[in-house]
């Protein structure tokens, strides 16, 4: 995976987007192997997962416009559609995801942020969707996810501007969870991982479920997909253990995912 490092430790997989030399800007080539390191994580049954940028300056400077500038119509729908693939299988996915934003998180670098459950700004991130300064619509996903996060119309504000936030308004508008000194960015998203990490991960992967099930349906049907993974957790060996633990009044073993 020539532009994405992998990195396990402790349960948890840091994703580093590394192509410094272009502000980490998002190629095929990047995408594909952004795609292999989920899989990977996948694999290995990491806890959390963590995502940043390579380097000080970007999280990720957009998709990449030299790429982007000569595709046909046909070239930029089979792009588009790889792009929201990526980023759809890593929403998806039953492991939590923080986006850890260590500066530029443009256009695809803002649609990567958000297809993460959790953001984390550092307070020179800067977030924006200008693609219509391009002559383009955003195309993994910015239409869609923003509107969702903070709003149709703060959405729309940002969208139709193509206009620069600051990792303030970021967290202002609820686009970033919490907003940190850049030198304690990762050590502020390990953190919470690691809290992440620590909880029964059978549990929270069920938890993630739910909410990713619920989301786009009635509350009747979302509170039966709650019902059947708050079931699922259950006869497990975290689940009786912890439990125990609690009744009988000794601390729980650590959870092993079984
Ligand atoms: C390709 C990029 C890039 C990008 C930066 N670079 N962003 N290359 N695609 N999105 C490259 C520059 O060409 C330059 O390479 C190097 O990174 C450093 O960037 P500079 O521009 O010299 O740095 P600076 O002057 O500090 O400006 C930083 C910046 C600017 C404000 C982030 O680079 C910028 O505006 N980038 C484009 C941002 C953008 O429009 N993103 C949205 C793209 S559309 P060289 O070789 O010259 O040193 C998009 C659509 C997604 O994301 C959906 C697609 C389906």
């Amino acid at each position: 995976m020539g532009n994405v490092t992998f990195e396990l430790a402790d349960h948890i997989a840091t994703l580093t987007i590394d192509r410094e030399r272009a502000l980490n800007a998002l190629n095929r080539e990047l995408l594909a192997d952004l795609g292999a390191a989920i899989e990977l994580a996948r694999a290995e049954r990491v806890r959390c997962i963590v995502v940043t940028g390579a380097g000080t300056r970007a999280f990720v400077a957009g998709a990449d416009v030299g790429q982007m500038a000569t595709m046909t119509r046909r070239e930029a729908a089979a792009f588009s559609e790889l792009g929201n693939r990526v980023f759809r299988t890593l929403e998806r996915l039953p492991i939590p995801s923080i986006a850890a934003v260590n500066g530029y998180a443009l256009g695809g670098g803002c649609e990567l942020a958000m297809s993460c459950d959790i953001r984390l700004a550092s307070t020179r991130a800067v977030f924006a969707q200008p693609e219509v300064g391009l002559g383009i619509t955003p195309g993994f996903g910015g239409t869609q996810r923003l509107a969702r996060l903070v709003g149709a119309g703060i959405a729309k504000e940002l969208l139709f501007s193509g206009r620069r936030i600051d990792a303030a308004r970021a967290r202002e508008i609820g686009l970033v969870n919490d907003v940190v000194e850049p030198e304690a960015l990762m050590d502020a998203a390990l953190g919470l991982a690691r809290e992440i990490a620590a909880q029964a991960p059978i549990a929270v992967r069920a938890t993630k479920e739910a909410l990713t099930l619920g989301q786009h349906v009635d509350l009747d049907t979302a509170l039966g997909v709650e019902v059947a993974q708050f079931a699922s957790c259950f006869e497990t060996n975290d689940q009786r253990g912890a439990m125990a633990a609690f009744v009988e009044k000794r601390t729980p073993a650590p959870f092993e995912d079984n």
